[in-house]
């Protein structure tokens, strides 16, 4: 990692991308000039307008040529963190095989829990990075990830140390979540209200009393909870002061975005099956909409998630790789913007959003996700001045350099 800055410097001749306001769209200053102090954006401004805007003395210049500047970005759903691999059900998934059929078979999430509870801490952080560096260099700068491949608790618990170790291992910043009610675990088949139990007073409390999780998840789903059992699992966070959000509506409609809304909740994800009183709940309760593009392209869905009735309704949508070994094996957030705009019919420009300040909104991060003053100093430089082309060429990374806390953390130096 270099510091080719100095603690005080003007990024000048960039094109801004920057959001206006809270709701509306992406906005530029296509002459602009964005100033760094002490790991923080100190000022936005565009340069053809006043001599206000000229660089302090002793201000180092840093000439952008134009290039696009964005906020880091932000991938807000992932589970990183996991032993093994599941290529084979890839392949059983080319031949017909259904997600839910391998899961019902004992393969699915359980394949991978039994993975991870063999593996140790240190090799489980070493494999995550590996795997983040991926994300890193295309500009990610803040990733969330799940637990929910232990689900006893030292596994757990050890998932979530692995994750907040990885903050230590790269330039990144780790959001993690609890995600114990993730699926029924063999040793309790047939007991899935023992288990739900068994999150409620034992994982739960513990994770929450060493701190390792900023928040928790569950899926509800036919083989995995129900609304009832995913209750009592946000009951039991809301005691510890953690907020909730759901793996919700992916695979059926069982109205898990309504319940995680009723809770107040940070987002609803998947939800290709949302009808429009999820909408309109998750609207009045400001959850977010996290969309999931690779798990859709990889299971073959064809339910699309109601993206207009979003849009209509006013609720943010993010969008996240969800990378895991199962249903979203994808290491890239760019490919993922990609098929955000192919399958489910996002501009690039609301891409764009739903990986920076909609993600950062998903995580409840207020100190990120826009180019404004008073923000961390998350940026990328990009090789292009246009938003279409991020996202155009599928494999194509355009990023040219990551700042991060206002340090040079990656891509070429200025
Ligand atoms: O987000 N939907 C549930 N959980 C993960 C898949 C986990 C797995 O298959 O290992 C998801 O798609
Ligand atoms: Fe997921």
């Amino acid at each position: 990692m270099s510091s080719s800055f100095p603690l005080r410097y003007r990024l000048a001749n960039a094109r801004l991308a920057v959001t206006p306001s809270d709701h509306g769209g992406m906005g530029f200053i296509d002459n602009g000039f964005l100033e760094v102090d002490n790991g923080f954006i100190s000022a936005v401004g565009d340069s053809s307008q006043g001599s206000a805007n000229k660089a302090d003395e002793g201000v180092k210049v840093f000439d952008c040529q134009g290039r696009l500047i964005t906020p880091g970005l932000i991938d807000c759903h992932t589970h990183l963190i996991y032993g093994g691999a599941r290529e084979g059900e890839f392949e059983q998934r080319l031949q017909g095989v259904s997600y839910e059929t391998i899961a019902r078979q004992g393969g699915g999430i359980n394949a991978t829990v039994s993975a991870t509870r063999q593996t140790d801490e240190d090799a489980l952080a070493q494999a995550a990075a590996g795997r983040i560096d991926h994300l890193l260099a295309e500009g990610v700068t803040t990733v969330e990830i799940k637990s929910g491949y232990g689900l006893d608790t030292q596994t757990e618990v050890k998932m979530l140390r692995a994750a907040r170790k990885i903050a230590d291992m790269r330039p990144v910043d780790v959001q993690t979540t609890f995600l114990g009610a993730h699926a029924v675990p063999p040793e309790y088949a047939g007991r899935s209200d023992e288990y739900i139990e068994y999150v409620c007073t034992d994982m739960l409390p513990k994770v929450a009393e060493q701190k390792l999780a900023d928040a928790v998840d569950g899926f509800c789903e036919g083989i995995a909870f129900s609304c009832d059992q995913i209750a009592r699992v946000f009951h039991s966070a809301t005691a510890c002061n953690l907020p909730v959000k759901l793996h919700a509506e992916q695979l059926s409609n069982l109205g898990g975005a309504a319940l995680v809304a009723r809770f107040g909740g940070m987002s609803a994800d998947h939800i290709e099956y949302l009808d429009q009183a999820g909408v309109e709940a998750m609207a009045k309760a400001g959850t977010l909409a996290v969309l999931l593009p690779g798990a859709f392209y990889y299971l073959g869905e064809v339910q699309k998630p109601p993206v207009q009735a979003l849009r209509d309704a006013g609720v943010p949508i993010a969008v996240a790789t969800d990378h895991n070994p199962g249903s979203s094996p994808v290491l890239s957030l760019l490919a993922t913007m990609n098929m955000a705009c192919v399958l489910f019919g996002l501009t690039p420009e609301e891409a764009l959003l739903a990986v920076t300040r909609n993600a950062a909104k998903a995580l409840r991060l207020n100190d990120r996700g826009i180019l404004a003053a008073g923000k961390k100093a998350d940026i990328v430089i990009w090789r292009s001045a246009a938003v279409v082309d991020l996202v155009y060429a599928l494999g194509r990374n355009l990023c040219h350099s990551v700042i991060r806390n206002g340090e040079h953390v990656g891509g070429a130096e200025l």
